[in-house]
Parts: C-alpha cells; structure tokens; sequence
C-alpha cells in the first residue's frame, strides 16, 4: 500500500463482528481506507447487522451450501474480488482457509488470534491457557499463510492471568485488547507503514521481533 490512495479493505466474519465495529470506529478518524465489504458465512451472524448500520454492503455465503472447502473458498474469493480489496480482514472467521485461498491473498490477509501466537493455535485459547497456568495471556494479529495461525505477527497485547479468573472473564479481557490492537495494525497497513516482507513482517521497513509490536494499554 502507498499512502496516496484509499486503502480498499474487505472484512469476513462468522459472529459477533465486535473486532470489525473496532475497526470501523476506527476509520471514521482515518479515512485513508475504507471497509467496502463484509462478508459472513453465517446468515445470522450480528456483524452483519454492524455493517447495515454502517452503510457497508454485505454478503452472506453459506459453507454448507458447497461439495468441499476448495468450492466454498472459490466462491468466497469471487464475492471478495469484486471489491478489488487492497486488504482483506479476518474478524472472527471461523474457517479453515484452503492454500489456494490464502496464496491469493499473500502479503494482504490479516487475522486476529486470541492467544499469545505461538501458543495456544487453534480454539478454546482462554480455557487452555488457564489450563497451562499461564501467567500471561493476550491477543495477536498476524499475517496469514497456509499454516494456521503460524503466519508473521504484527502485534501482540499481553496481560496478566488473574487468579481464580473464569475462561469467560479472561475471553472478555482479551477482546477488549484485541479491538485496541487490531484497527492499529489495519492503520498500519493502511497508511503504507505496515507489510510483509520476505523474512517476515516489517514495520516502517523495520524487521518486527517474532512475537511482533508489544502494545502497552
Ligand atoms: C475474537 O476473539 C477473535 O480473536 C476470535 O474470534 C473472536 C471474534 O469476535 N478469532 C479466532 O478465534 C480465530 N482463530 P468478534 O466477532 O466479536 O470480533
């Protein structure tokens, strides 16, 4: 991305869309891009309700209704193209991303992940990083690669496990993190700062540490 034309974004959802509300809270101060799509793959998911309000368009593209996930990814590929996106925006997509999908979109496909990337790839984070008595916990937003949740991060917001704390209550903590840390980094991509270069993810054209950008609430 350069920074003398709008960053064109597309977001996928599968829920609540509270990360894509974050980021269109975001981009109402930084018009340097723009949501110009979301798409879900759940008909009843709220996202989409927060994307009618925000005069965003919307699609819905039920998996279900296709022989295999190489079917249903060339459907979704097809659906997002028309938005011609500079970037495109996993919200809470809960989908396993086929390779072809995931080749097309390199170097412009964001996730958010909550866990500290590397640990704890995959679901119920919260509960498991109780489990392992961790003593921090947090969120990453990485670039995506054919390797699930193993792609570059960007950055990651980390606090501290509490004692006695619920998986519900640690969930809740965690995504009040993510929806700091997930529109600065679509900032980033959006204002040219942020990409992925051949060894890994680089900010302002400097190397990020593996565990990407530390923010700092
Ligand atoms: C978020 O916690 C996000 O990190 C997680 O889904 C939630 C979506 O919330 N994503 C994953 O687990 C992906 N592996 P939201 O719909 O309110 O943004």
């Amino acid at each position: 991305m350069t920074d003398s034309k709008t960053c064109n974004i597309v977001v996928l959802i599968s829920g609540s869309g509270s990360n894509l509300q974050a980021i269109i809270d975001d981009l109402s101060e930084h018009p340097q891009a723009r949501i110009c799509a979301v798409v879900s793959n759940k008909a009843d998911a709220y996202g989409l309700v927060r994307a009618q309000q925000a005069g965003i368009a919307q699609h819905v593209l039920n998996h279900k209704a296709f022989a295999d996930r190489l079917a249903f990814d060339t459907a979704l590929m097809q659906v997002i193209d028309q938005h011609q996106p500079d970037l495109v925006v996993l919200a809470g997509f809960m989908r396993i991303l086929t390779p072809e999908f995931t080749r097309h979109y390199a170097q412009r496909l964001l996730n958010i992940h909550p866990s500290l990337l590397p640990k704890h790839k995959g679901l119920d984070t919260h509960q498991r990083a109780l489990d392992a008595c961790d003593q921090e916990h947090g969120c990453s937003v990485h670039f995506v690669t054919e390797e699930l949740d193993g792609g570059p991060v960007v950055i990651q917001a980390a606090i501290a496990v509490q004692r006695d704390e619920t998986a519900e209550q640690l969930a809740q903590r965690v995504h009040a993190l993510e929806h700091q840390i997930y529109p600065l980094a679509v900032r980033w991509f959006a204002e040219g700062r942020l990409r992925l270069g051949e060894h890994g993810a680089l900010l302002d054209e400097q190397p990020l540490a593996s565990s990407g950008f530390q923010f700092q609430s």
